[in-house]
């Protein structure tokens, strides 16, 4: 019995208005939009929205350095990030900007209901500011030796070598990633949410059944660590909203994105006003609404979108989400992604050497509902697809379709030959049903692989080309083949949310319109099929290399030494700058590792007039018994740093990116304690 169509309002996270669209990215953006062609396929009335992130300081800076306008750059990037998501077959119903007239008028309403509810308060803090750039920095925007670990040029928030958490001011020697300076601390006004005031509203609402068990699991923790209150202001110079009633106070980026889904919503309904379907903003958002709400995120922002964002809307009168769907990162080759090792893939360049829907199945083989990270092998990429697409469901139509144009005239057979093994697939409809609606996409094409080899069986079984050599047997190889074609078409249908493009051309193949869920119980009979071109191509392994080769060929030249900043903005230096710095010649005495770090190794080393004793970052790199004699350069007049783990006397050169360490060693004859120039 058919039910009524449900009300379905999607997200993905918007994202961030000054970066290209990788490989990471997309894991996001398939799985939902494979989610959203899943409803439509069933005839729920689904809409998917999302928009750029245009605020934020990153943003502003971007911007500044490359003399164009923050409008500019975001309209660049909004404009790039839709073809690429286009060519990746990714179909929005709208597609907005948070820097927008619709996202201003939400946020300021919302803004205004907060404070009328008492919600929010003004308060002073102290924070870095960068007297030189004239603005107050970011955590993210200060860097410095990690006080725990000592490795260099960290930022203010985490490192990236031990893990360790800190707050900017624990780094040593910070400087401003700006301009290079250190930074001063300064006293400013800030606005803060109570978010404490919503715990219990929080706690039930987890409780009732939105999230993944993993994440809520999450937020145990996290009302456990006590919910603080949240600074949602930021002093000018900014890019974003301006508070009402300041005059140099922001809202700060991650206020206004979230409301960004609401105003590309709303932006949407304004399109369609006068159209033949019309969508109603209050029937998706207020109180009351009775349509789902749905928002698909990665797990690096479910804070955001799981304690802030339901706050914000409850605090400001609107519904709450029906549900956060939070997945886990990218990993290649079961790495961290990695410009040096050409896996940093961006969007486009996969484009330039793959076919989209390998990407697409690929990940839907390994998406299921949980948080854990996913990796693409690329390896297993090729073998999967070539096997699964290529060798079991093409294979299906390419094997009868000959068949069907020769000895039938292109005509399906008035009955199937074997109707049992029809309905079997067409039985297996709820379940796969109930797979993509979880989010158990990985489950759902085990389900229909296993299917597609059954099909492959029974046409080995019944050879319709032995068949075909006996001119009396034609009506039997027409019965087996409309089998093989009506089998084929029910995988293809069960396919079309991860393979939409593979189906529009199947559906011009097979000639009876565009494929629809209740369709999975109907044979195709009695109907002249298309002509068979092959639907999918074998992915060819040099095709894969070659597309790691040109990430990595574009990638930034490597950085000078793993100490210095990846982004910072290169600047002169006078001859007398340079010859400040003592290089010297230096020859390893003994080296050993340094119990806690991770990353260091205590390296004594002789400079003729002296000793030295360093922590170098280069435990990842060196067995530190293989350093024992060998020349290195130190820079000997670096102001000792006290670390954790000792002091350091000095720095020894090294080049290095995300690929590696190498120390630098002068050419043989160079002797202990010559300058180097
Ligand atoms: N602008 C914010 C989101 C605001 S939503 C109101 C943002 N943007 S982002 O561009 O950095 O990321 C967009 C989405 O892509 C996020 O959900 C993020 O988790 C996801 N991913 C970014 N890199 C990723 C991987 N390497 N792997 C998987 N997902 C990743 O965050
Ligand atoms: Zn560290």
């Amino acid at each position: 019995m058919p039910t009524a169509p449900r009300k379905i309002l999607v997200t993905s996270a918007l994202p961030y208005a000054n970066n290209s669209i990788h490989m990471g990215h997309l894991v996001e953006y398939i799985q939902t939009d494979i989610w959203v062609r899943f409803q439509k396929l069933r005839g729920n009335h689904c809409l998917y929205v999302c928009a750029s992130d245009a605020h934020g300081t990153p943003i502003m800076l971007k911007a500044q350095e490359l003399g164009v306008t923050p409008e500019d750059l975001v309209a660049r990037f909004r404009s790039e990030h839709l073809r690429d998501f286009s060519r990746f077959h990714i179909e929005f119903d709208n597609y907005h900007s948070t820097h927008s007239e619709e996202n201003r008028v939400l946020v300021e309403g919302i803004y205004a209901r907060l404070r009328e509810r008492g919600l929010l308060a003004w308060r002073s803090i102290r924070q870095a500011y960068d007297a030189e750039a004239k603005m107050f920095l970011p955590d993210r925007f200060i860097r410095g030796s990690c006080p725990v670990c000592g490795t260099p040029d960290q930022y203010g928030d985490s490192c990236e070598s031990c893990g360790a958490t800190y707050a900017p001011t624990d780094l040593i020697d910070p400087r401003s990633a700006v301009t290079g300076t250190t930074p001063v601390q300064r006293d400013s006004e800030h606005l803060f949410f109570s978010l404490g005031r919503f715990e219990s509203s929080l706690r039930s609402w987890t409780a009732a059944g939105h999230l993944d068990p993993s994440v809520a699991r999450k937020l145990e923790e996290w009302f456990a660590a006590g919910l603080k209150d949240w600074d949602i202001s930021r002093d000018a110079p900014y890019f974003g909203f301006r508070i009402p009633g300041t005059t140099d106070k922001y809202f700060y980026v991650w206020l206004d994105a979230p409301v960004g889904y609401m105003a590309s919503f709303l932006d949407l309904c304004e399109r369609r006003k006068n159209s033949p379907e019309p969508v109603d903003f209050n029937d998706y958002w207020s109180e009351e609404s009775d349509a789902e709400l749905y928002h698909f995120i990665g797990k690096d922002i479910a804070y955001f979108h799981t304690l802030f964002w339901p706050a914000v809307l409850e605090g400001s009168g609107y519904r709450k989400p029906s549900g956060v769907f939070v997945h886990g990162f990218l990993t290649v080759n079961g790495q961290k992604m990695s410009k040096s090792r050409g896996t940093f893939i961006p969007a486009a360049t996969y484009l330039d050497h793959l076919q989209p829907e390998y990407l697409r199945y690929y990940y839907a083989c390994k998406l299921g509902p949980g948080t854990d990270d996913i990796d693409l092998n690329l390896d297993d990429f090729v073998a999967r697809v070539n096997a699964d697409l290529v060798g079991k469901f093409a294979n299906i139509a390419s094997r009868c379709a000959g068949f069907i144009s020769r000895l039938s005239g292109g005509r399906l057979a008035p009955a199937l030959g074997t109707p049992a093994l029809f309905q079997e697939f067409a039985a297996a409809a709820p379940l796969i049903a109930r797979h993509y609606e979880a989010r158990e996409y990985s489950r759902a094409l085990r389900e229909v692989m296993a299917l597609a080899d059954r099909a492959n069986q029974y046409i080995d079984e019944r050879k319709p080309w032995a068949l075909a050599k006996d001119p009396a047997r034609a009506a039997e190889v027409q019965a087996v083949c409309t089998d093989g074609i009506n089998l084929f078409r029910l995988l293809m249908l069960y396919l079309k949310p991860v393979l939409p493009a593979i189906a529009q051309r199947a559906e011009a193949f097979l000639g009876a319109g565009p494929l629809h869920w209740d369709q999975h119980d109907q044979p195709l009979l009695d109907h002249s099929i298309g002509s068979y071109e092959p639907l999918v191509t074998r992915v060819d392994p040099a095709a894969v290399a070659n597309l790691v080769a040109a990430t990595r060929a574009a990638a930034a030249p490597p950085a000078p030494a793993a100490a210095s900043a990846p982004e910072e903005k290169p600047v002169t230096i006078d001859i007398d700058t340079f010859l400040k710095a003592d290089l010297r010649v230096a020859t390893v005495l003994s080296a050993e590792a340094v119990e806690g770090a991770d990353s260091l190794l205590r390296v004594t080393v002789d400079i003729g007039s002296e000793q030295r004793v360093v922590l170098a970052g280069i435990r990842r790199a060196y067995d530190p018994a293989t350093l024992v004699g060998r020349q290195v350069i130190l820079v000997a007049n670096l102001k000792p740093r006290k670390m954790r783990f000792g002091t350091s006397e000095g720095m020894l050169l090294a080049a290095g990116d995300d690929a590696g360490i190498f120390l630098v060693t002068p050419d043989s004859g160079a002797k202990a304690g010559m300058r180097v120039r």
